[in-house]
């Protein structure tokens, strides 16, 4: 990975950029057109948000005011755990279309699995079965040139994989040292997934504090930021990544004029924080 507008390619042969800036908590609408605009001035050409976030007018505002052509840019959103169902679920696209004033998306994900009142017992497999029926569809219809998953486990794959038409491309995880989620991660590629990282920066307070990390960033020339956003590439996954700052935007995107050893990666690996919750099961959410 040399560069930015580097991508990898999914399995219907789409392009996606292997850094994307993330949208989470953004919902100061300012905050929220600046930033992405930001990011596009930086190089980025993915962008990541949601139903959920209540942001996706003001990124919308961002990607028609940024100067660079739509197509030119991936745009991915996300199914609002309250649209799941297959009607519910075509109605929520068609709103994050107008709502991002777009034509298409490049991805759009079920961002949760399993929601609280649809969950119950083995009900969310069908719950699951009938939302991604409605991906699919909007998929071949034109709508969606790629459609995914997010935090879907082992069995939610399982589930998706027993009973789709079309193969989910993306699974978007939680993914930094600390949450490795290894066996997720090999079932979504056993599927062809690209696996997408989300809070990649979640330990860099932990990790800060570490002599041997402190050492690394003096090494390197990088800050502790930029060698967890490494680690995450080097692992071949796609780390979504988040600022309101523009320094710390453009900072997030100068990771590719170097490479962790492979002694680093371990170490790197080996780190782990009782803080973060293993997300191997996600009741309701
Ligand atoms: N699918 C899902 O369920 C899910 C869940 C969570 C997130 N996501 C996606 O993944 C994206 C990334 O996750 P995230 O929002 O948790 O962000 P992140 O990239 O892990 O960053 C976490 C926080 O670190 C701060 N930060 C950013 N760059 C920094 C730097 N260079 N030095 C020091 N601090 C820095 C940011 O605060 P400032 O803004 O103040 O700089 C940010 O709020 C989200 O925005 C969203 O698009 C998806």
């Amino acid at each position: 990975m040399q560069s930015i507008t580097d991508t990898f390619t999914l399995a219907n042969g789409v392009k996606i950029p292997v850094l994307g800036y993330g949208t989470w908590q953004v919902t100061d609408p300012n905050e929220a057109t600046t930033g992405v605009k930001h990011a596009v001035k930086a190089g980025y050409r993915h962008i990541d948000t949601a139903e959920m976030y209540r942001n996706e007018e003001y990124v919308g505002k961002g990607i028609k005011e940024c100067g660079v052509p739509r197509e030119e840019l991936f745009v991915t959103s996300k199914l609002d755990n309250t649209e799941h169902g297959y009607d519910a679920a075509r109605k929520a696209i068609e709103e994050s279309l107008r709502k991002l004033d777009l034509d298409y998306l490049d991805l759009f994900l079920i961002h949760w699995p399993i929601v609280k009142e649809r969950g119950e017992g083995d009900k969310w497999k069908q719950d699951n079965i009938d939302t991604w029926r409605a991906l699919e569809d909007m998929y071949e219809e034109g709508k969606l040139k790629s459609i995914g998953i997010s935090n879907f486990t082992i069995p939610h794959i399982e589930n998706i994989m027993e009973n789709c038409r079309i193969k989910p491309m993306v699974n978007q995880i939680r993914l930094h040292p600390g949450v490795l989620q290894e066996d997720t991660v090999e079932l979504s590629r056993q599927h062809d997934m690209v696996v997408e990282a989300w809070s990649p920066l979640s330990p860099i307070k932990q990790m800060t504090a570490d002599e041997k990390i402190q050492a690394m960033t003096e090494k390197y020339g990088k800050s502790v930021a930029q060698l967890l956003l490494r680690w995450s590439l080097q692992h071949n996954f796609l780390p979504l990544t988040k600022s309101v700052h523009e320094n710390r935007i453009k900072e997030n995107a100068d990771i590719f004029d170097f490479e962790i050893t492979s002694e680093d990666m371990n170490y790197i690996d080996s780190l782990s924080y009782e803080e973060f919750e293993k997300p191997t099961d996600f009741k309701a959410r």
